[in-house]
């Protein structure tokens, strides 16, 4: 077990680079499966999500090695279409390799995957999308298991855009027979980047980033080299750390247009923002002002990944605010530990109410999820005096060097092995 230690109260200033996004890696890395050729994926995040996916390839029989930060994965010797229990509950994503897994070897059993404790995170939008091109799918014992004679394309509607469920289908239906279309198709700018990457090995597929993404199977897959896109969510995460600290600090290598939804609200906030081709400024000298409402929706709206950073945030605002959470049920567990270091939360259903106190105090904290865990290290850093956060692996599945980079922004923070 590991904690941070931290020592609150500094001011940020400096400049980080952002790491490769979590999101699109992670389906990215599934999506290799697909293909014989070997496939290399540039500045890999060392982050234990990544980790995890990595071992559930080599279990799958892939050949999986690093060439300094990029990685290369060879699936021509894969032979396995189980992932077990262990495995795919220590990582959500290992859902995506259903749709790769079936495409590949016609059939597929995987135990019901893992991840953050926010909520039920039903996979029913997967599996239905999965049905209508032709997987045949029962459970049995904890596990779904999936067979198919062939893989047909078809149309899918969404009950709602769903990340994960439309990247699942995008990757079943890459080498199924004749055109697949999914509607009301989430539009994260990780999706684009998983279509970009198809297309890169040989696939057919456009309209990612709108409701409608349109897929022609193809026969064949290539390899091919990839840099997938820049993580806003780390880049969000630094941003809102300098509105809550006070400083200046510069992000590089990211990208303004993936964070629209956040530097609305920053500006908001009264910070001062700069954009320059791939980097960000942020100036902050003040107490931050309420922006009064935050609501979660899928992307273009503000991020759910955001939530609980912009509710450390709201907490030390001049004013009130309402956050409210309209993707994950589960999402305001950080709530609590936040009022630890003084924060004035009160939960009531699916909404925050958030009454702004003139600053956070420190205290001994627990992350329960990786984006909470979050929130608190930055909640930490900006609360007087000392500050501890346990249980930091949930931060770890995200955040590459997360305290080195804190560190050279000139926050106090330490890892500590209990
Ligand atoms: C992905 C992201 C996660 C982010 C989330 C929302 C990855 C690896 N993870 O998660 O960081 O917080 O998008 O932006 O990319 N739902 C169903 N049935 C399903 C699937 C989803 O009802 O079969 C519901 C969920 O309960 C939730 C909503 O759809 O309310 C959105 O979930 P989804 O977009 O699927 O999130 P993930 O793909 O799990």
């Amino acid at each position: 077990m590991e904690k941070y230690v931290i020592n609150g109260g500094k001011k940020l200033e400096g400049s980080v680079n952002i790491q490769t996004a979590k999101n699109s890696v992670l389906p990215i890395l599934a999506a290799a499966v697909l293909t014989d050729s070997p496939v290399t994926i540039m500045n890999v995040p060392d982050i234990s999500d990544v980790r995890n996916m990595v071992r559930i390839l080599g279990c799958l029989g892939c050949n999986v090695r690093y060439d300094g930060q990029d990685m290369i994965i060879d699936s021509s010797s894969a032979y396995n279409c189980e992932i077990p229990r262990e495995l795919a509950h220590e990582l959500r994503s290992s859902v995506f390799l259903l749709g790769s897994v079936i495409s590949r070897f016609g059939k597929a059993k995987i135990a019901y995957p893992g991840g953050c404790d926010i909520g039920l995170r039903p996979v029913d939008l997967h599996l239905t999308g999965l049905k209508r091109l032709g997987v045949k799918i029962s459970e049995r014992n904890g596990f779904i298991v999936c067979g198919c004679d062939k893989l047909t394309g078809n149309e899918i509607m969404l009950d709602c855009p769903s990340v994960g469920a439309t990247e699942n289908i995008m990757l079943a239906a890459v080498k199924a027979e004749g055109t697949t279309v999914i509607k009301n198709a989430a539009r994260e700018p990780e999706i684009e980047d998983l279509q970009n990457f198809l297309n890169a090995i040989g696939a057919r597929v456009c309209g990612a980033g709108t409701g409608t993404i349109v897929i022609e199977g193809v026969k064949k897959l290539k390899g091919a080299s990839y840099q997938p896109i820049s993580d806003r969510i780390e880049a969000g995460t630094f941003l809102i750390a300098a509105a809550m600290c006070g400083g200046q600090i510069e992000l590089c290598g990211t990208s303004s247009e993936n964070l629209s939804s956040l530097l609305h609200k920053l500006r908001e906030n009264g910070c001062k923002l700069r954009i320059k081709n791939d980097k960000i400024y942020i100036k902050n000298d003040k107490r931050p002002v309420s922006v009064k409402s935050v609501e979660t929706q899928p992307y273009p709206g503000f991020p759910t990944d955001l939530q609980a950073q912009m509710t450390a945030l709201c907490a030390i605002c001049s004013g009130n605010s309402i956050v409210t959470e309209n993707l994950f049920e589960t999402r305001f567990k950080y709530v609590p530990e936040l009022c630890k270091m003084g924060a004035d939360i009160t939960v009531v259903g699916r909404s925050a109410f958030v009454r702004g106190v003139e600053g956070l105090k420190g205290a001994t904290v627990i992350a329960n999820d990786l984006r909470g865990g979050a929130a608190l290290v930055i909640a930490a850093l900006a609360a007087e005096g000392r500050s501890e956060v346990l249980d930091i692996s949930h931060i770890d599945r995200g955040y590459s060097q997360f305290e080195q980079k804190i560190r050279l922004l000139g926050g106090e923070i330490r890892r500590v092995v209990i």
